[in-house]
């Protein structure tokens, strides 16, 4: 069954990158010319979905208005000949049918994802977690690795990469044996584990397609890791009753919850920019000098 529906949780507190994020939602930090909430509702379009819910909280509306329509700034923009950035401006609200969800107390992802279910019905449905933005190549959309995955093995698939020994301890680990090219059976997953609880340097980053079953799941769940109903809990139930796939998309990932993830994001993409890439790549070679 071709996957249609995406949820973006982005309704954390994103207390990594404040005090910025006390009124910029981080899904919202620009990489360039573009919050990260905008390349990751056009991965999913590259993947062929169409119909997309973000769960949005308190203080995040800025996402909202992105998404929408400014008549405005497209009168002036057109009155005064600037027609290029009056066509992106209306792109940009014309990339997807994207509904909105208040999830009203930040109680971790798995909560996030539940406000999404009267919204996904009972299709199978993709996540994408609005911090993690993940540039692949144009016509491999990372969630679309994961659909085809969908497609070829009929089970719930998590994005995966192997991440540093320190990181693992901050993620997910994951036990996985080998199926073909990228692809990995999942045997069994743990949230934040402990150092003796680590099953592999496998982690989940950024991206699943769930079967709609995760839901009566997760209202099953008890709380996890940080107090919070954990997402990576209620996939461990499903792959230990119905089984998952792994698939190590090609893209890479940057964590726009984190300071360090938020520059890299900024000096890669913007490195590739069509219209101020040389420059900036002049700019580095002297400002490397200088290191
Ligand atoms: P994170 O765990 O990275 O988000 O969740 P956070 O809670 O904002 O993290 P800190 O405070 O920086 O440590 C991954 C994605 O899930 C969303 C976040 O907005 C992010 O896009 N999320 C997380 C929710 O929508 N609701 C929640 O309750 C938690």
């Amino acid at each position: 069954m071709k996957v249609t529906k995406a949820v973006i949780p982005a309704a954390g507190l994103g207390t990594r990158v404040l005090p910025a994020t006390k009124s910029v939602p981080k899904e919202m930090l620009p990489i360039v010319d573009r919050p990260a909430i905008h390349y990751i509702v056009e991965e999913a379009v590259r993947a062929g979905i169409t119909d997309i819910l973000i769960i949005t909280s308190r203080g995040k509306s800025s996402v909202e208005d992105y998404f929408d329509r400014a008549p405005e700034l497209e009168d002036r923009l057109l009155a005064s000949g600037k027609e290029d950035l009056y066509r992106q401006i209306i792109d940009v609200t014309q990339m997807a049918n994207i509904q909105y969800v208040r999830q009203q107390e930040a109680k971790g992802l798995g909560h996030a994802v539940l406000c999404a279910k009267s919204f996904v019905g009972s299709d199978p449905f993709a996540v994408l977690y609005g911090d993690d933005v993940i540039i692949s190549p144009p016509d491999k959309p990372a969630i679309g690795q994961l659909c085809e995955a969908y497609d070829r093995y009929g089970l719930g698939v998590v994005g995966i990469k192997e991440v540093t020994p320190e990181q693992i301890l901050k993620y997910s680990s994951l036990a996985v044996e080998p199926l073909e090219g990228q692809t990995y059976k999942v045997t069994d997953m743990v949230e934040k584990p402990a150092p003796d609880k680590v099953l592999s340097l496998y982690s989940i980053l950024g991206r699943c397609i769930l079967p709609a079953e995760i839901f009566s799941i997760l209202e099953e769940t008890p709380l996890g890791a940080g107090g919070e109903l954990q997402l990576t809990d209620a996939m461990r139930t499903l792959t230990l009753s119905q089984g998952m796939t792994g698939v190590d998309y090609i893209g890479k990932r940057y964590d726009m919850g984190n300071k360090l993830g938020v520059l890299e994001a900024i000096v890669e993409v913007g490195i590739a920019h069509p219209e101020i890439g040389e420059g900036f790549k002049d700019y580095l070679r002297e400002f490397c000098k200088t290191l």
